[in-house]
């Protein structure tokens, strides 16, 4: 390998069934590259150091500016956005090469891009949305304080990229598989039944905690806590605060915790004397 080259190790699977195996391309080294314009060139001549032509690495991405958060995937050890993560950059923390691996805690379609179905169910379960009763012209919203707006504008910077989930040590991977003969209808709503079990993680949670705080949104506020606190809700955090040290766009996860829970525990003292 010359000066003028470098190596790219990737982690390959050719689908969720079949186990994982590694490949190794050798690309020139051009300055500003980011890990997204790699794995494109490799896309356009896919052969390895060995020199066996293979089939393309498999990847998502979308907006190409750490918005979509569709390319997350492990950099180095570190997840993170292929589109943000510069080669030069990672070719000065380890000059051996680089090395991507899909994301660790969501079942892998193929080589890079894995299914993050059960972090969109999460945000379906708990209802993070702000519901409209009619499409016509309202008018303006209610106005939120400065305060406010500083406090919940960081929150709606999320991408859903699940860089939170993935270094989060209560969150683990469910495969839930299609039965034989079984429909797409029953097979959707035992799948998303069996997920609502499981941890719904700092995203979705961080989610439902902006939408509480919405002027409007709030009005959804009692049924998203109670789904917050159903199984598989933030009781099962346990607060070790990865999910923050992780998350590209700094959110206050940690913050939201509290908030959630503070949230929680309002709801149920009250309820408990209310009858
Ligand atoms: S604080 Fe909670 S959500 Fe964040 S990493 Fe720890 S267990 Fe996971
Ligand atoms: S909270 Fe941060 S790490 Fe988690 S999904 Fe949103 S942007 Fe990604
Ligand atoms: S392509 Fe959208 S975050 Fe990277």
């Amino acid at each position: 390998m010359s000066q003028e080259q470098f190596a790219v190790r990737v982690q390959r699977q050719n689908d969720p069934s079949q186990a994982p195996y590694w490949h190794t391309f050798l690309l020139d080294y051009e300055p500003g590259l980011n890990v997204t314009s790699l794995l494109q060139r490799i896309a356009a001549n896919p052969t390895t150091i060995d020199g066996a032509h293979v089939a393309p690495v498999a990847y998502e991405s979308g907006c190409l500016e750490e918005v979509c958060g569709s390319c997350t995937m492990r950099i180095n050890g570190r997840v993170r956005q292929a589109c943000s993560a510069l080669v030069d950059h990672l070719l000065k923390e380890d000059p051996s090469g680089i090395e991507l691996r899909p994301m660790s805690q969501f079942p892998v379609v193929r080589d890079l891009f894995v299914d993050r179905y059960r972090l969109f169910r999460a945000l379906e379960k708990l209802q993070c949305w702000v519901p409209v009763d009619s499409y016509d012209d309202m008018g303006s919203g209610p106005k939120q304080s400065a305060k406010q707006q500083e406090q919940n504008y960081p929150l709606s910077q999320c991408m859903s990229c699940g860089c939170c989930l993935d270094a989060c040590p209560q969150y683990k991977e469910v495969t839930i598989e299609r039965h034989k003969d079984e429909s797409e209808e029953a097979f959707e709503e035992r799948r998303d039944a069996e997920l609502d079990r499981h941890f719904i993680g700092a995203a979705a949670m961080s989610q439902a905690v902006l939408m509480n705080s919405n002027p409007i949104g709030k009005v959804l506020a009692t049924s998203r806590i109670e789904a917050m606190t159903a199984p598989g809700g933030i009781q099962n955090c346990g607060k070790a605060g990865n999910c923050q040290a992780v998350c590209p766009k700094e959110i206050p996860l940690m913050t939201s915790w509290g908030r959630a829970n503070r949230s929680a525990t309002i709801h149920y003292v009250k309820k408990f004397f209310d009858g």
